[in-house]
């Protein structure tokens, strides 16, 4: 990729170029943050006038990490006002509220109210009725807000992670490989998966957050079955970090080959283990043994023993072959359109 002069060949500054305007166009705007912000004043209003306990709303995922678009659905979380109630509120038989909110959103005139209760953690779904955005509620779930909080620092640490998740959500959304209801992989896995390519980068682009010698940070988190557990959600704060030295000068045309490469053919997915929580991969042997007969596994950063990756053998071949099929596209100079072209989801 490197020609003779030492610069980048010529269709991949235009690659690089292409990706910063796509964020541009796709990313969320000023309007379509308003219409959010005012929907989360809503949904906490009618919390506080219908809802008996002191429950207070906040929103997580790619919305509140900064990442949205304007089509992006909104990822709500509800949690105690007082941080002594969160045992409580998350104790087991506490899901039934889920269903009192069903009928208090009907009652808002909210469309298609419905309770997800098959999911590792039960949540409500619910369109508004005033502006069409899809919107998620979960119970208590301090994991999404943390693992939002540390995909923003990541986010801060370098300028190009925010272009390339665009980017990378684009590409998997019009591929069909990112319906995690239909056997492939979430957003969520797909940003882990980013994170700890740029970890164990030769020249890394990022560090790792999660020093194990800090000091815990205890929370609790529903479980499955509504059983509640303490997990660890610390992690260094991006501004007190020095910058990797060598510093990576990698374009972002590069840094998306690169992934898509690393992804399609060179990661050991029978050894290996995604990992951002212990700097980037580990070998399956470090990892959790009941992860042994999974396709591919993406720990969770906070939650131990959560693979997040549920995709299995066949679609991890799908995946394979789309994201070498694009770095074959990319090299041969079709553009960023060419890896955009829509597909019904597999
Ligand atoms: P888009 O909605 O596609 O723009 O992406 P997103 O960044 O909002 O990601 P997604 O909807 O997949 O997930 C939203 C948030 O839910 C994530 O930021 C996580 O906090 C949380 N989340 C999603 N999937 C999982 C999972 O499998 N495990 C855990 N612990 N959290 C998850
Ligand atoms: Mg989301």
């Amino acid at each position: 990729t490197t020609g003779a002069n030492g610069g980048t060949s010529p269709h991949i500054q235009q690659l690089t170029e292409d990706m910063i305007d796509l964020t541009e166009t796709i990313s969320i705007k000023a309007e379509g943050r308003l219409l959010r912000e005012n929907l989360v004043t809503r949904v906490q209003g009618i919390l506080n006038t219908e809802w008996p306990k002191e429950a207070k709303i906040e929103s997580f995922g790619s919305y509140a990490s900064g990442l949205g678009t304007d089509d992006s659905d909104l990822d709500l979380v509800i949690l105690p006002a007082l941080p002594e109630q969160s045992q409580e509120l998350v104790a087991p038989g506490r899901y039934q509220d889920l269903f009192i909110l069903k009928t208090l959103f009907l009652r808002y005139s909210m469309k298609d109210v419905e309770v997800i209760s098959g999911a590792r953690v039960p949540i409500l779904k619910f369109t508004d009725h005033k502006t069409g955005i899809k919107v998620d509620i979960n119970y208590g779930q301090y994991a999404g807000l943390y693992n939002t909080r540390l995909i923003e620092s990541y986010v801060r640490i370098d300028d190009r992670m925010r272009n390339f998740l665009y980017v990378l959500k684009a590409f998997v959304k019009s591929r069909g490989i990112n319906s995690p209801a239909l056997g492939s992989l979430s957003s969520y896995c797909y940003t882990l998966m980013a994170i700890s390519y740029f970890q164990t980068l030769l020249v890394p682009v990022l560090p790792c957050l999660q020093d194990p010698h800090l000091i815990p940070h205890n929370v609790p988190n529903p479980g499955p079955y509504g059983r509640s557990t303490l997990i660890n959600v610390a992690f260094t704060d991006p501004s007190r970090i020095r910058p990797c030295i060598p510093q990576n000068s990698m374009t972002l045309g590069e840094l998306l080959i690169g992934f898509l490469e690393y992804y399609g053919s060179k990661f050991d997915y029978t050894k290996s283990c995604v990992s951002i929580r212990r700097g980037g991969v580990i070998s399956r042997d470090r990892g959790s043994r009941l992860w042994t007969r999974h396709a591919f596994v993406v720990e969770d950063p906070f939650i131990p023993d959560l693979n997040v990756a549920g995709a299995r053998q066949n679609m991890m071949n799908i995946v394979r072959h789309e994201f070498q099929a694009a770095v074959r596209a990319l090299r041969d100079g079709r553009g960023l359109n060419a890896i955009l072209t829509p597909k019904q989801p597999y």
